[in-house]
């Protein structure tokens, strides 16, 4: 148990994002509570990415109001579609995460020894994370986001380029990761990943947030012609 207040839910109201005469989210509202892993689904351009990085707090919208429960920034983090490295050894990638949060020179040590060992990256502790294969870096940027032992975690299409093996991995870590109680807030557009990982179910489309709700009902009952057809694997835009 933690011992301090959780940051959640984090409640969307009219969020809206507009660039140019583009109005690229329009008017959403939504609530992220504490439990359910919320999977964000729809076709390439629907928002998505976008929608996270607002909810991070990477981008301000340009209406609406988010308002989290408890202001607490270092409680959330976030792993991008295109891992983020720093050029130097995978050990210092997460010492150096724990440094920026106020961890000691001691404990920076500790934690990262342990995350890179449940990583199953301990071997590769010293090289530097520029030589990691695509599946190897995306399991250092997941063990780093766990190093900080963040209460959110926002992931963007954590497995996009991935195959199935190394997919698989990256889906056991999230799914461990929520059992030790992390809200999982992420975005897929694979839809066997959203069956197989997603309590809930954001539904974007054309920046419209089209359906929210349980993932069952979505998956067997869709409630709008488009999520619908995304679900028949129909080309969706
Ligand atoms: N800061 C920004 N300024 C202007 N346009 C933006 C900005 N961020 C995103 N966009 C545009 O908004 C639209 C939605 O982008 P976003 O990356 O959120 O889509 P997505 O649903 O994540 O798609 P994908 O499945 O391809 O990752 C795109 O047309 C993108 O070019
Ligand atoms: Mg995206």
């Amino acid at each position: 148990m933690r011992d301090y207040a959780s940051i959640l839910p984090l409640q969307l109201e009219a969020v809206s994002y507009r660039a140019d005469d583009c109005l690229l989210l329009d008017r959403i509202d939504a609530r992220f509570r504490a439990g359910p892993r919320s999977l964000i689904l729809g076709p390439n351009g629907a928002g998505k990415s976008l929608l996270l990085r607002i909810c991070h707090g990477l981008v301000k919208p340009t209406g609406g109001t988010l308002c989290w429960a408890v202001a607490r920034p270092h409680a959330q983090a976030m792993v991008f579609q295109n891992p983020v490295l720093l050029r130097r050894s995978v050990r210092a990638n997460i010492t150096y995460a724990l440094a920026l949060a106020g961890y000691s020179r001691r404990d920076r040590r500790r934690r990262a020894e342990q995350v890179l060992e449940e990583a199953g990256l301990a071997p590769r502790a010293r090289h530097p994370a520029a030589v990691l294969s695509a599946g190897e870096k995306q399991k250092l940027v997941l063990a780093r986001a766990w190093a900080l032992r963040p209460e959110v975690l926002f992931l963007d299409e954590p497995t996009a380029n991935l195959d199935p093996g190394a997919t698989k991995v990256i889906e056991q870590t999230i799914t461990a990761m929520h059992a030790a109680g992390v809200k999982i807030i992420m975005t897929t557009h694979d839809l066997g990943q959203a069956r197989r990982l997603a309590d809930e179910i954001f539904f974007l489309h054309r920046g419209k947030l089209r359906e929210a709700g349980a993932a069952e009902t979505f998956f067997t009952q869709p409630g709008t012609a488009e999520a619908a057809a995304f679900l028949r694997g129909e080309l969706v835009i």
